[in-house]
């Protein structure tokens, strides 16, 4: 009975994904150009406060069900506990999780937690330190693999653990799998979306879900589980007969955009409907002259109706966007 974030292919956006920073500690050639994102001015980015509110009238007045917190990297906001926390307080039950790199997660989960933090994805793509510092550009793997472990001794349960489908690390998939069940955290393997600062992706060389699906058959049986609910964009297998999964975020070669639920803010405060396209409605301007929440609300509703009906990477008009992952938030 919320009047909430309808779009004119109604579908309903009831989970929201902040991005509170284009900074990250690492350089993923997928997301990032090797320097790093233009850093955005300070006073352009939404404080904690601005950050609680949108949450507490995401939550209150629109109808959002999950939050999720992302970059950049979150974790570099030394303020991250305290967004969680004033976000927990103006959104009572509506739940908070983080996507992250993990660097500092060992560190921080306990106050997360603490703050009101229900669940965490870690992006991890390799197991292979070399491999890991190729395509993230850093040396790093040790620091996010503490991060895993940190999270799970903070009784952060599931710990999903996202990688990206890559040429140079898909011989890597059957040990980040085998670990994933030993550790047990949830692997989900991802589609490569053009969404990389370089523009190095091709739609004929990506690697897609049948090549991994032939690759991990090598070493595991794998039997379809289907999605955990309709507009889950995993759709999970059972690996060995089970209980064990792992789940395909096959977003190019499957779009599951006919049942997104998402909406998202960017790190500037702007309402952005889709990933895709380069509509954004400017919110932060209302946070800053006094405006009511009620008119918050409108001008979210209004910037969610034109969402597009999908990201359309197969169409002959698709055009990249301009902004990369990072800057959008992952
Ligand atoms: P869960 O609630 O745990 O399922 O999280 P999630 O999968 O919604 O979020 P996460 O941040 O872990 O993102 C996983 C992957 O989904 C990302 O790596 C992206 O590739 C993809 N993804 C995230 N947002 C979008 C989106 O809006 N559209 C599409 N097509 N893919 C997205
Ligand atoms: N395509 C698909 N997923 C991506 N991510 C970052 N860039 C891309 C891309 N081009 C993933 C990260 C992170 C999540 C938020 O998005 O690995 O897990
Ligand atoms: Fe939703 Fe756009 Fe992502 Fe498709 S590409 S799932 S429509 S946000």
């Amino acid at each position: 009975d919320v009047p909430g974030l309808v779009d004119r292919f109604g579908r309903v956006a009831r989970d929201l994904r902040v991005s509170l920073t284009e900074k990250c500690s690492l350089r993923c050639t997928y997301c990032m150009p090797a320097e790093g994102l233009p850093s955005i001015p300070r006073n352009q980015v939404l404080t904690a406060e601005e950050v609680g509110r949108l949450v507490g009238i995401a939550g209150t007045m629109l109808g959002v069900e999950e939050v999720r917190f992302t970059g950049g990297e979150p974790l570099v906001r030394a303020d991250l506990v305290e967004i969680v926390r004033l976000s927990a307080q103006a959104a009572p039950g509506v739940r908070l999780s983080l996507t992250t790199n993990g660097i500092g997660l060992d560190k921080k989960a306990a106050a997360l937690v603490e703050a009101g933090l229900d669940r965490v994805n870690v992006s991890l793509d390799t197991l292979d330190r070399e491999h890991f510092k190729t395509l993230t550009r850093r040396d790093r793997l040790p620091a996010v693999l503490a991060g895993v472990a940190g999270a799970r001794a903070a009784g952060l349960d599931p710990v999903k653990i996202n990688a990206v489908l890559m040429r140079d690390t898909l011989a890597d998939a059957p040990d980040l799998l085998a670990w994933a069940i030993e550790n047990h955290v949830r692997l989900r393997f991802i589609e490569q979306m053009p969404l990389d600062a370089d523009a190095a992706w091709r739609r004929d060389s990506m690697v897609d879900a049948v090549e991994l699906l032939e690759v991990l058959g090598r070493r595991f049986t794998l039997t379809p589980a289907g999605r955990e609910d309709p507009s889950a964009p995993a759709e999970e297998w059972l690996v060995d007969g089970g209980p064990a999964t792992v789940g395909i975020i096959a977003s190019v070669t499957r779009s599951f955009c006919g049942d997104c639920d998402r909406t998202r803010i960017t790190a500037e405060g702007s309402v952005r409907s889709c990933l895709f396209g380069d509509d954004e409605t400017d919110l932060r301007s209302l946070l800053r002259d006094g405006s009511h929440d009620e008119a918050i609300a409108d001008r979210w509703r209004i910037a969610m109706w034109g969402k597009k009906a999908g990201h359309g990477i197969d169409d002959a008009s698709f055009i990249r966007p301009l902004r990369s992952m990072g800057a959008i938030g992952g």
